[in-house]
């Protein structure tokens, strides 16, 4: 096998580690609260082969699922790759046969018609199911507690959508899930499924809409009343990846879109209400009602905040120079031509993490990824091409801010939240940060760096971590990760 690409995508904590391994009694320093029971999983590309291509990006290798497991105060780590269609394909052949990033018309030709999906963007947890999802293809389901791949998930034949989104909202109340999934009818097509799945994990409903173009929908959000789809303009283009072009391209000069209709309604009472042109969010934190008023909460930039989405749309903007905020947008549901009123409620920032409970409802607090202005450069990586220094707590009535940062060089990964059952108690954050070996950074050498993972009271940022589980290892950057708790383990519906 040749060499991998000395690029932003394979370098620093995007550095190849291919290693499916398993570690018991992690070291821990610190004290390990006793209320932490259960598994945080963590979704990682890490390519199994060298790319068809030297361009190659980050989000386009192998999904693999990673598990740290706490108990009684015990660490153990896990991670395996999932046995997707394509994995279990390029393994058998011993080389990469798909090619560039969602476009299948430059894959060999010996895979035409398997499913592309690499399944490594969110584990999410669901109906007593652990899924691995990326939003170009159906979740692949996972065992739990062995961590193999089950098969891909379509709801006992029910799912008619080709695709699922890596993120879906669940009502803490009802436990419903509520998804979407879009070019849910092919490749580059406007359609957009929405689905709900009972607690249970049946799907019991699932409607199709078509979006105004073909846009990359990341992610959304639910309020009691409402399921909202802010669609923002990143097309695709079925005539550029028959060229063998990309698969995105950013439109600085169209507009965005909220798409709003009532979360039990028909997708014939959607209302599709302009936004500002240009802008860009992969994340929102969270959206609930509030009267008549709607509040929607966005990791908001001015443009695309991945280099190859802007490079394919001739956006000539570094990385660092991009403006953002963390940003509300309140839309009046009760005018007839409602309008979005938007206002910042922090620094920029990505990756945001809420209480499971405050799912769609009055919130107030949040977690999110950002830079430090003290901080220095972070480590190059991440799944962005650009990691963060920096955990924030925000109180979103106030805009006051907390700030934890990391060690010179480091890098932080997104962090899972775990609830605590003491009342008034925000809680904890786990979160893996990626430490170079070598504290001078003339002498740093990309990749050379060691994990450790972060256990930090979800109240008190800025007092750092109160326990550390130190790994030993170069842990490959994450995607998303989700906190699974004991109770909820003991009940999966796949056991070991
Ligand atoms: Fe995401």
């Amino acid at each position: 096998m040749g060499a991998f690409p000395q690029t932003i995508h394979f370098i620093g904590s995007n550095t190849p580690r291919r290693l499916e391994i398993s570690v018991r009694n992690l070291d821990v320093e610190g004290q390990i609260p006793r209320e932490i029971e259960g598994a945080f999983f963590r979704a990682v590309p890490d390519s199994a082969h060298t790319p068809m291509f030297e361009d190659d990006i980050a989000l386009n290798a192998d999904g693999m699922v990673a598990r740290f497991n706490f108990e009684n105060g015990a660490v153990d780590y896990d991670i395996r790759y999932v046995e997707t269609e394509r994995y279990k394909a390029e393994k058998k052949a011993r080389r990469a046969l798909f090619g560039r990033y969602r476009n299948p018309f430059t894959d060999d030709p010996s895979v035409q018609g398997v499913d592309r999906t690499v399944a490594n963007t969110t584990p999410v947890w669901h109906g007593g199911r652990l899924f691995m999802t990326k939003e170009d293809g159906r979740g692949y389901e996972i065992n739990p507690h062995t961590l193999e791949t089950a098969g891909k998930w379509d709801y006992y034949g029910a799912l008619r959508s080709e695709t699922f989104t890596a993120h879906p909202r669940i009502d803490p109340e009802t436990g419903e899930m509520f998804f979407f999934g879009y070019e849910a009818g092919g490749l580059c097509s406007l359609d957009v499924a929405y689905g709900i799945a009972d607690k249970d994990g049946n799907l019991t409903s699932e409607q199709w809409f078509e979006q105004p173009y073909c846009a990359t929908i990341h992610d959304f959000v639910i309020t009691g009343k409402y399921a909202i789809f802010p669609i923002f303009p990143t097309l695709a283009d079925l005539e550029r990846l028959k060229a063998g072009g990309p698969h995105w391209a950013h439109h600085q000069d169209l507009e965005s879109w909220i798409g709003i209709m009532p979360r039990y309604g028909k997708v014939s009472e959607m209302k599709w209400i302009k936004g500002p042109p240009g802008v860009s969010s992969f994340h929102q934190v969270n959206a609930y009602d509030d009267g008549d008023l709607v509040h929607i909460d966005l990791c908001l930039t001015e443009t695309n905040a991945f280099g190859f989405m802007r490079e394919a749309g001739g956006i000539d903007k570094p990385q660092q120079e991009i403006q953002g905020a963390l940003t509300r947008w309140t839309i009046d549901m009760s005018q007839a031509d409602p309008q979005i009123h938007e206002r910042p409620l922090g620094p920029p920032g990505d990756l945001p993490r809420l209480a499971d409970a405050d799912q769609g409802r009055p919130y107030s607090h949040a977690w999110y990824l950002s830079m430090n202005p003290q901080g220095g450069p972070p480590m190059p990586g991440g799944p962005v091409g650009a990691n963060f220094n920096a955990l924030l707590r925000i109180e979103v009535g106030n805009g006051r801010l907390e700030l934890m940062g990391v060690p010179p060089g480091a890098a932080i990964s997104e962090p899972a939240h775990v609830p605590s059952s003491e009342p008034g108690h925000d809680g904890w954050l786990l979160s893996v940060i990626d430490i170079p070996n070598h504290p001078d950074p003339s002498q740093q050498v990309p990749g050379d760096y060691t994990s450790e993972l972060w256990i930090i009271n979800a109240g008190e940022v800025a007092k750092g971590p109160v326990a550390k589980v130190r790994t030993g290892l170069p842990l490959r950057s994450q995607v998303h990760g989700t906190w699974v708790s004991r109770e909820k383990l003991n009940a999966s519906k796949l056991q070991a």
